[in-house]
């Protein structure tokens, strides 16, 4: 069977945004694929290495998330990163073929580099974030690897280090390919992309009283001020929700009755919160029975990393092999 395999950041809370533009994408993908998804833990160290003491938290709470959204360990091998010290072996045995130019002309370091500030990202882990990402996946010999646009760049780079390799040493490695998840962004409370360095998420773990108010509380077409005023869906991000969790039907009517005012925009929030809560209730409740066992989720993940590490360390053996180290 082919293999699949993605990771997250732990670097905050999962909102919306994530479960439908990826991890809705990795529960369908158990069926047809043997799949890894793991907790990057250390590449949330390349940027938080000041202050890790979230990190640990985040990682418990992508855990809960990802078992709560569907991701079944019976089927997929879910585990973090740092558990699995193999892929710092490969890494580091990467490094050595990975020319600098390459890792200076990604975009995300540069663009990084600008976008934060307060931290110094004139590192070496920084600068060698995307090698340790080719680690992850050619560790698995993975032939698919589902991300967003944003990881482009990095997928770019494990394939030329994919190639750079099989061409200095043998076939070792399959090339690994991209899935772009065919989902357009989510938008945020605000009209922007949701993204937690906006704060305008809705998160996975918000409260149903939480998301409810912030859901309430969202801008709609600006121009609509009050009730009477005919509005323009399309310059409301609540229609652009609607886009995603609605109906078809839902969509036309709401969009029909905005234009002609013959709802009001609280009528409209009102079947959007329906629809989001249909989608979050599992999630919320799933949530519920994981929080409650904290040793259970540790032993899915260390069971996870245990079944991880046999497949890693099949490919290291080959990789030593091949490189002829003593
Ligand atoms: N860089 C990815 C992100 O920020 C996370 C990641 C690390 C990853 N290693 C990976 C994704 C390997 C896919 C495959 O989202």
């Amino acid at each position: 069977m082919e293999r699949v395999l993605s990771g997250m950041q732990p670097s905050g809370r999962l909102h919306l945004g994530n479960l439908v533009g990826a991890l809705q994408n990795w529960v369908r993908l158990q069926e047809k694929y043997e799949c890894y998804y793991f907790i990057a833990d250390w590449h949330a160290l390349t940027t938080q290495y000041t202050d890790a003491s979230q990190i640990k938290e985040n990682i418990e709470d992508m855990l809960v998330n990802y078992l709560a959204v569907g991701l079944d360990p019976k089927k997929s091998t879910i585990f973090i990163q740092s558990w699995v010290p193999e892929h710092a072996e490969l890494h580091i045995l990467l490094s050595m073929i990975t020319p600098l130019g390459w890792l200076e002309r990604v975009p995300t370091y540069k663009e990084k580099q600008q976008e934060i500030k307060d931290r110094d990202l004139a590192t070496h882990g920084f600068l060698g974030y995307p090698v340790l990402q080719s680690a992850d996946i050619l560790i698995y010999k993975a032939n698919y690897v589902p991300v967003g646009i944003d990881q482009l760049s990095h997928l770019e780079i494990t394939r030329e280090i994919c190639r750079r390799f099989n061409f200095l040493y043998g076939d070792v490695f399959p090339e690994p390919e991209g899935l772009l998840t065919e989902f357009p962004k989510v938008t945020g409370l605000d009209g922007r992309k949701m993204s937690k360095s906006y704060n305008n998420c809705i998160y996975l773990s918000d409260a149903p009283k939480e998301v409810e108010q912030k859901i309430k509380t969202m801008m709609t077409d600006p121009k609509r001020i009050r009730r009477t005023d005919k509005g323009d869906p399309e310059l409301s991000p609540v229609f652009q929700l609607h886009k995603i969790f609605s109906t078809k039907n839902e969509q036309e009517e709401v969009a029909d009755s905005c234009r002609t005012a013959a709802i009001g925009c609280l009528d409209c929030k009102e079947i959007l919160i329906k629809n989001i809560f249909k989608v979050l209730e599992p999630i919320w409740s799933a949530r519920k029975r994981f929080l409650e066992k904290p040793e259970f989720l540790k032993d899915i993940a260390r069971a996870g990393t245990e079944k991880a590490k046999m497949a890693a360390k099949e490919t290291l053996t080959e990789v030593k092999n091949v490189l002829g180290l003593y």
